[in-house]
């Protein structure tokens, strides 16, 4: 066992004021004008980009903002699958991605070969896909699923159907648990979330104690198991609101603080730990920087674009998610 573990907490106390736009935040700002665009962040980015997004959110909220955007182009501050998915719900709109090496490790634990492999052995099962995974296994679904809605989705799949749910074992395992629903779990997982361990969330709750744990369900099971709560990110902005504890702890990427210190300002919240770190970055969150987020406004690129017969198929799936959610 890596015992290191010789850290300080990483805390974000109430803040009274929200920081100034700095000049390049300014100019992002006049150029998302100029171009007549929208900027949506996930939870995980850095407060900078957070700060000059028009929403931020987890997966199932950018989906519905990406469908209803108005503008010509949409910014998509997040990694490759979110942008993708913008593009297939939209596709009259212009999507950029500031960096397009920002992938995403569970995504590229399932390829849609394999995928398509497994389908073709197994012609009768119902795939359920976690939405972190590309254009191409989603074109291969049946229902796409994010962490805020899966327990949701599995719940409306008849029952003489055997699923498959790719490409998060972690997120596959827990749905079945809340559902009491038996399904085959695709072998993925997200290198960030599978960091997180018992013994450090241990740690830091030794030294906050009463402080409840919230932890994403990409976390694995032994990690889940001591949470006081396990929700998508969005969520965690709820159960931050609602619980009457002052300290949370948050057991996701870190950038998922800074959301929350703008959401509930008056609570201190503790950044989930590893065994040999404080906090924890995606990194591929994280290729995204204040200043890709000018330059792709400026060269209107890198822009996403999905090929018409992968977006058309991908679509159906999505769309059924986006309707079922709303049952
Ligand atoms: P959420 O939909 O809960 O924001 O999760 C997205 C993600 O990538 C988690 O790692
Ligand atoms: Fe993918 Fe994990 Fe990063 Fe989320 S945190 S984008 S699942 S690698």
């Amino acid at each position: 066992m890596p015992a290191v573990l010789n850290y300080e907490p990483l805390v974000l106390s109430p803040r009274s004021e929200a920081p100034r736009l700095t000049p390049i935040q300014e100019e992002i700002i006049a150029l998302k004008r100029e171009r007549n665009a929208v900027i949506l962040a996930h939870n995980y980015q850095i407060e900078a980009i957070q700060q000059v997004a028009d929403y931020v959110g987890d997966s199932l909220g950018l989906s519905y903002q990406a469908q209803s955007a108005q503008a010509d182009v949409i910014l998509f501050c997040g990694v490759h699958f979110m942008a993708e998915t913008a593009k297939i719900v939209n596709p009259g709109r212009t999507v950029l991605l500031p960096d397009l090496e920002a992938g995403c490790s569970l995504s590229d634990s399932c390829p849609a070969d394999r995928l398509a492999a497994y389908k073709a052995a197994n012609p009768n099962v119902y795939v359920v896909a976690y939405i972190n995974c590309s254009a191409g296994v989603k074109a291969l679904s049946d229902v796409i699923c994010t962490s805020g809605n899966a327990v949701k989705m599995v719940n409306q799949i008849p029952a003489d159907r055997e699923i498959l749910f790719v490409p998060d074992q972690n997120l596959g395992q827990w749905v079945s648990q809340k559902t009491g629903r038996q399904m085959r779990l695709w072998p993925g997982s997200c290198y960030a979330h599978v960091m997180f361990t018992v013994q450090a969330v241990e740690k830091v709750r030794a030294q906050f104690p009463g402080a409840p744990v919230v932890a994403h369900p990409e976390c694995v099971q032994a990690v889940r198991d001591i949470a006081d709560e396990v929700c998508s990110t969005e969520l965690m902005v709820k159960f931050a609101k609602e619980t009457p504890a002052n300290e949370i702890i948050v057991v996701t990427e870190s950038g998922m603080l800074h959301r929350l210190r703008k959401e509930v300002p008056h609570k201190t919240f503790i950044a989930g730990p590893t065994d040999t770190c404080a906090c924890n970055d995606c990194r591929f969150m994280k290729m995204n920087t204040i200043e890709k987020v000018r330059d792709a406004f400026k060269t209107m690129s890198p822009q996403i674009d999905v090929p018409e017969p992968i977006r058309s198929a991908a679509l159906i799936p999505i769309q059924r998610m986006l309707d079922w959610s709303k049952r």
